[in-house]
């Protein structure tokens, strides 16, 4: 198992496989896009098997997210999903995507042993989408979305960040487009992670400013089911079944339920998204260390797991490697 000095165990892997991505959300990166990781520094499809492997087998590893950048960048996804569904015990498998070219996908993943995808959608205005992203690729993501629910890839997630003065209106008509189509919305707040460091506390629309919002238009009852570790906290919307989460990294901190670990798509792995520290798998694997040295060294970062993030904390500072960089 992957313990902590805080009583945790991380259960809950999530795998970047790129740093890159095709889109360029104002407060994720800049238009020129990012100096992309070399591709030596990358693992290549094997050596990401046989880390995911190695938590599977040996650290009770029981939840693996693709993630990036984009992970639909990486042409062997596909191939490491199915040789992640063949592990046993089979871990759940998700992916957590900006659908961009996913509709061409979502048959091969399914098949491949995919089970849910949570998609990024910041705005239901085609406009809008293509400021905020730098990109026109609103209709595309629709066709990924409508796809994905066909194939079962589901319940489908769908992942809002709201951005004050430039879509900080939307938070009702998002979750009239999701009850209409049978998407679960998430709203999502900025963390300071972005490459830019531009992440500013006051600009930062706040959970409750989402739940002001979604009050006006729709009845919400909080659930009462423990959350878990589920980053979202939900409520049920019009006395249900369907509902709405928020994700309230900063202003409701979820530390304490941490259940994470996360590889980098150069093979480090990191304690949490805010980690100053990482431990360097690809080395040890390409100097040949078996399963359990590699599983030891990565228990070694478990048990270096800080309390929480820290971002309320004064004198707090960013991080060295971006979102993208990290995969969220
Ligand atoms: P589900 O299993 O579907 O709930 O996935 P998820 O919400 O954990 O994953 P997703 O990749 O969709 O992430 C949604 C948002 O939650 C992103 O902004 C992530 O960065 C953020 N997030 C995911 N895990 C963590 C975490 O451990 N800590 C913090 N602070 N944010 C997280
Ligand atoms: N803060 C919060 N969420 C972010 N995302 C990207 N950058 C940030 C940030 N700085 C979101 C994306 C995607 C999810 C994985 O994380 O929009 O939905
Ligand atoms: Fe876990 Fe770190 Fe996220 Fe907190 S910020 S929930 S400790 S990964």
């Amino acid at each position: 198992m992957l313990v902590d000095r805080f009583g945790r165990s991380a259960t809950d892997l999530r795998v970047s496989l790129t740093d890159r991505c095709n889109l360029r959300c104002t407060y994720c990166m800049p238009e020129e896009g990012l100096d992309w990781m070399p591709g030596p520094d990358l693992l290549d499809d094997d050596e990401v098997i046989a880390l995911i492997t190695v938590a599977v087998h040996r650290l009770g590893v029981t939840e693996v997210r693709f993630t990036g950048g984009e992970p639909l960048l990486r042409r062997g996804l596909e191939k490491i999903v199915a040789a992640t569904a063949a592990l046993s015990p089979r871990p759940r498998i998700s992916l957590t995507s900006n659908g961009v070219g996913l509709a061409r996908r979502t048959d091969a993943l399914a098949t491949a042993g995919l089970d849910r995808v949570n998609i990024s959608l910041d705005t239901v205005r085609a406009d809008r989408y293509r400021m905020i992203t730098r990109r026109d690729r609103f209709d595309d993501v629709l066709a990924g979305l409508a796809a994905a629910k066909a194939h079962g890839l589901g319940p489908v997630k769908i992942n809002a960040v709201l951005l004050r003065g430039v879509n900080d209106d939307e938070a009702v008509p998002l979750l009239r487009f999701c009850l209409e189509h049978g998407y679960q919305l998430r709203f999502i707040e900025q963390m300071p992670l972005d490459a830019q460091h531009s992440w500013d506390r006051a600009q930062m629309v706040t959970a409750a400013e989402v739940l002001d919002s979604l009050g006006a238009a729709f009845t919400l009852a909080p659930i009462a089911d423990p959350r878990g570790s589920a980053p979202a906290e939900r409520w049920l919307v019009n006395g249900g079944p369907a509902t709405v989460g928020v994700i309230a990294s900063t202003t409701r901190p979820f530390c304490d339920a941490c259940d994470r670990t996360r590889l980098t798509a150069d093979g480090q792995v990191r304690n949490c998204l805010f980690s100053r520290t990482e431990t360097d798998l690809r080395g040890p694997l390409r100097a040949g260390a078996d399963e359990e040295t590699l599983a030891g060294l990565w228990r070694g970062s478990a048990w270096a797991k800080a309390a929480g993030h820290g971002i309320n904390d004064a004198g707090f500072t960013q991080p060295g490697r971006s979102m993208s960089a990290i995969g969220g």
